[in-house]
């Protein structure tokens, strides 16, 4: 029986991922890119962003990834109810990247699929060290996330208002993310836990602007 439901989790897992990789993500809320209006971008700037959305989208698929293998080992139900919720605004960010990233007529990196195992495993390891190390893998990822973000709005285009805006709301939200976990307790990891973090994300970064 606990076979069963193992087995029951796994494939759960697997639904989830698959949706994440081949369904078109569902938002509960509207497109921040809403509030701003379409201009007609030169190629070169639409090409740029395009780059730059596609990174972010990739980044959205490792969240899910890693808030649903986190939240799968998470011992305290408090904690995985919190990482659950905190996956819910992921998706809204991979499906607003997702739409803007058509909106530019660029396609979401190849090797989708491939983020998505690896940043799995990442948490997979966070989440099986314990909650303690569950929260400061929370904390690291949403802080370098808001960093990185905030790189990327100092180099999309000023007139890409429409990414721009997207951007800055899930920038806010990354942040939110960080504090809920600073509150519950977390603290950063270390400077090599973090260095290695970030060594992972400029891989991720550098091949998924291009493939
Ligand atoms: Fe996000
Ligand atoms: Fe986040």
């Amino acid at each position: 029986m606990q076979q069963l439901t193992r087995i029951d989790q796994h494939l759960a897992e697997l639904d989830h991922a698959l949706r994440v990789l081949v369904a078109p993500a569902r938002a509960a809320r509207p497109t921040p890119a809403a509030s701003a209006t379409e201009t007609e971008l030169p190629d070169a700037d639409r090409r740029a962003a395009a780059e730059l959305m596609r990174v972010n989208h990739v980044g959205e698929v490792c969240a899910q990834a890693l808030y649903r293998s986190q939240a799968r080992w998470a011992r305290d139900p408090a904690l995985k109810a919190e990482l659950l919720a905190a996956a819910q605004e992921e998706t809204d960010h991979l499906a607003w990247c997702a739409e803007r990233l058509a909106e530019l007529n660029a396609r979401p990196s190849a090797l989708n699929p491939l983020w998505y195992v690896g940043a799995y495993a990442f948490g997979w390891i966070a989440g099986r060290i314990g909650d303690d190390a569950n929260l400061s893998f929370v904390i690291e990822t949403e802080r370098q996330v808001e960093a990185h973000l905030t790189d990327h709005l100092s180099r999309l285009p000023a007139t890409d208002q429409r990414s721009r805006a997207i951007v800055e709301t899930m920038r806010a939200d990354e942040a939110r993310h960080a504090d809920e976990a600073e509150r519950r307790g977390g603290q950063k990891p270390s400077a090599l836990i973090g260095g290695l973090m970030a060594l992972a994300a400029g891989v991720m970064k550098r091949v998924a602007a291009k493939i």
